[in-house]
């Protein structure tokens, strides 16, 4: 039997394997159930006791070796795959773009683009923050107290641990930190995301919203009307808007208002500016005294006003989108359709 004088033979057969394959099948010739190790064991049995020793070990030596040099060849071909897989699958991105497959704006960041623009022109600067919020900064120091309905599970998104922080439900935390940060005059806008635990038609989980605020010594309620106003004819490209303030509540706000918009419904198409119908667009007000004294700002010395809407509406509404659930389907036909080119003179705006 020349199977162990044959080691070196077996060796290099395994060696030169070079699909995993393969190597079973050498494997199974020599260490299967039938294979060319068992059955020379199976052999001992009619020699005599020194002989069977002799050979049995050497046997054994043999297919321990065979065991160990099938194992590190697995290795081997296993590493040697993924090379190969990496050497294919190389991109080359020093390669043109294909244009027909060219990349869109979406049209939440167009209308953050357009919103800034436009505040941009009325001196507004722009201020972010963080998603995740303290509860001091998202709710109590805007005066929102414990038992608002706001603070419910339903609405926010709490995070685990002991630090009582949330998913900002609203931009408007960005107001206390701007204040905590920076003495008046403040003139800020906020554009960025939040969440509400919350989906429909007509809600997402994670929306967008723009915050502004201005603190200055002797802002008032006409001021920010105008500036609603301005706003509003520019983003939406109407002169004369009809509008109309209805009173409401914040507690970050006092007094506080609703901002309603007229509108007409052409083929279907909501067209803002003027019409019957009224459709409610923002929420403001001038700061809350409490708010100040609360982001140690001098109440007495200083005043101002804040608003607060929501960027999907307005996207929806100037560009005819009409469920808010297809902004955040990873959908490129739609994007395709709705985004705009990053040749676009308002998508260069900065941010
Ligand atoms: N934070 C409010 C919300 O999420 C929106 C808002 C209303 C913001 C009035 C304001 C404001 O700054 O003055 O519903």
């Amino acid at each position: 039997m020349a199977l162990a004088e044959d080691k070196k033979n077996i060796i290099n057969e395994i060696k030169s394997t070079s699909s995993i394959d393969d190597l079973e099948k050498i494997r199974l010739h020599y260490l299967g159930k039938k294979g060319l190790i068992p059955e020379a064991l199976k052999g001992l049995g009619s020699l005599s006791i020194d002989e069977k020793k002799s050979k049995g070990q050497e046997l054994n030596i043999t297919k321990k070796l065979i065991e160990e040099t099938v194992k590190e060849q697995k290795i081997i071909i296993e590493n040697k795959e993924i090379e190969n897989k990496l050497i294919s699958e190389t991109i080359d991105v020093t390669l043109p773009p294909n244009i027909s497959q060219q990349g869109k704006i979406h049209p939440i960041s167009q209308t953050i683009f357009s919103i800034i623009e436009i505040f941009g022109n009325l001196n507004y600067v722009v201020e972010t923050g963080p998603d995740i919020e303290t509860d001091f900064n998202n709710f109590t120091a805007l005066n929102i107290p414990e038992h608002h309905p706001a603070r419910e599970m339903q609405d926010t998104f709490y995070i685990d641990g002991e630090d009582n922080n949330v998913l900002r439900t609203h931009t408007s935390p960005v107001q206390v930190r701007t204040m905590l940060n920076k003495q008046p005059p403040i003139k800020i806008i906020v554009p960025g995301r939040t969440y509400r635990s919350d989906s429909d038609a007509t809600h997402a989980p994670m929306f967008h919203q723009v915050e502004g605020l201005v603190v200055d010594e002797n802002s008032t309620m006409v001021d920010l009307k105008s500036t609603l106003v301005t706003f509003l004819e520019e983003f939406f490209e109407v002169k004369n808007l009809q509008y109309r303030f209805r009173p409401s509540y914040f507690p970050f706000t006092e007094p506080s208002a609703e901002m309603d918009v007229a509108y007409t419904k052409v083929n279907n198409k909501i067209k803002i500016g003027e019409g019957d119908n009224w459709l409610e667009i923002l929420g403001c007000g001038m700061v809350n005294p409490i708010v100040l004294e609360n982001c140690n700002i001098d109440s007495k010395k200083y005043q101002g006003f804040a608003f607060g809407m929501g960027i999907e509406r307005l996207s929806m509404l100037k560009y005819g989108i009409s469920d808010l659930r297809s902004f955040f389907d990873p959908n490129y036909r739609w994007l395709e359709h709705y985004g705009f080119s990053i040749l676009d003179s308002q998508t260069r705006s900065g941010l």
